[in-house]
């Protein structure tokens, strides 16, 4: 199987990929976490999929094991939830040496892995995404977080955990709007550092997802390696990190603008991408034919191209160019050509003439 590991000195821990993994992660688990107990976290619409079979296989195994199954979708990703885990984990028993599992999205490995970092001041954590988006962006680099009525993400902590065990066998069950969430990463990936693997999504676009799925192995392996060499180098998110936002400042605007309710996450990012890499190549800093090359894929693979009708004060607003935000600096990525990124520190009135 392959594994990509995370260099991070005494927190370095391997991400494995591997069809079928769900259903024999038993033994894999115990090499990694020897005798402990485990808590499998997931939520209702995995659990009836891949639930059992990673519970037989962990008891199989030897771990004694709980699981709680939470209602699907971002509204779990809070404070509420977050207590009633903790509630949870006590009548579990669970001590330091024991284990959180989060088998699941981005939703419950966020979730999971803030319950793992805060109960008992960090219990051991381990991340089985079931999502594209979970095993190219979200399990990998530690960021765990709830949402709060103020916003996104706004209780969290870095907290890495000890393996990220991929099956890609999963993504057969997921439905194409989640597919697609999770392809804008992918093609984010390929975009900002890694040419080849932009060129592989080109020769599968044609094919659509079969073609795509034919290749997952080796499209999770380059966007985890492209994943680990970033959060290596940046854990903290200080710097280069910020790279694998390419996209995301108008993403972040039209969904702010759309209250969540309209574009998926990664639909707003392909449109982000493609919104600057035009912005950028008519003003002469990125290689000309980088952005009908990017529009090309992006709706070859069935991406949304065109902004929501929201007006351009709106987007501009949501985007931090408001009165009151006039003159402050903005770090925006964009890039050279497929393949290399660059940050640019900018000002408010760069997005102008968008819509
Ligand atoms: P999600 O967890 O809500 O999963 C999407 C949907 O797919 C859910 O309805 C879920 O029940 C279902 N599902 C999951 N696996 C399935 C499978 N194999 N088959 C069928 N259905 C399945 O959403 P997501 O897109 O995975 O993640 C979004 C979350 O991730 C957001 O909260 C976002 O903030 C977070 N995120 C975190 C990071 C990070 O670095 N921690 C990065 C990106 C996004
Ligand atoms: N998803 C962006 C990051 O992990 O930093």
């Amino acid at each position: 199987m392959p594994t990509i590991t995370v260099p991070l000195g005494a927190r370095t821990y391997p991400v494995h990929i591997e069809r079928g993994l769900v259903s024999h992660l038993g033994p894999t688990l115990r090499e990694a976490l020897g005798e402990c107990a485990v808590m499998i976290v997931t939520d209702d619409n995995v659990a009836p999929l891949y639930l059992k079979q990673v519970q037989d296989s962990l008891e199989e195994a030897g771990f004694r094991t709980g699981s709680v199954v939470l209602p699907h979708g971002e509204q779990t990703k809070c404070l509420d939830s977050l207590i009633s885990l903790y509630n949870d984990l006590c009548a579990m028993g669970v001590t330091r040496k024991d284990a959180v599992l989060a088998l699941g999205g981005g939703v419950i490995g966020d979730l999971a892995g803030l319950a793992a970092a805060t109960y008992l001041r960090g219990v051991r954590f381990v991340q089985v995404p079931t999502t594209l988006l979970a095993q190219v962006d979200s399990s990998v680099g530690g960021k765990v977080a709830v949402d709060l009525p103020q916003g996104k993400n706004l209780v969290g902590a870095f907290y890495q955990p000890e393996a990220v065990f991929c099956d890609p066998e999963t993504l057969n069950t997921l439905t194409d709007e989640y597919w697609r969430d999770g392809l804008g990463e992918v093609i984010k990936y390929g975009c900002i550092g890694d040419e080849t693997l932009f060129a592989l999504l080109e020769r599968c676009a044609p094919g659509g997802r079969e073609a795509l799925m034919a290749e997952i192995d080796v499209i999770l392996t380059r966007c985890v390696q492209a994943k680990a060499d970033v959060v290596a180098q940046d854990e903290r998110d200080t710097g280069l990190r910020m790279t694998l936002n390419f996209g995301h400042t108008v993403a972040h605007a039209v969904e702010t603008c759309q209250h969540y309710e309209g574009l998926r996450h990664g639909e707003a990012v392909g449109l982000g991408m493609h919104v600057i890499t035009r912005l950028t190549e008519r003003k002469g800093m990125t290689e000309p034919g980088t952005a009908d090359r990017l529009d090309a894929l992006l709706s070859g693979l069935g991406m949304p191209m065109t902004l929501p009708d929201i007006p351009e004060e709106q987007l501009l607003a949501a985007m931090g160019h408001d009165k009151k935000n006039a003159g402050k600096t903005l770090r925006i990525i964009a890039l050279e050509r497929i393949g290399k990124c660059f940050i640019h520190q900018t000002d408010t009135g760069f997005f102008q003439g968008i819509t």
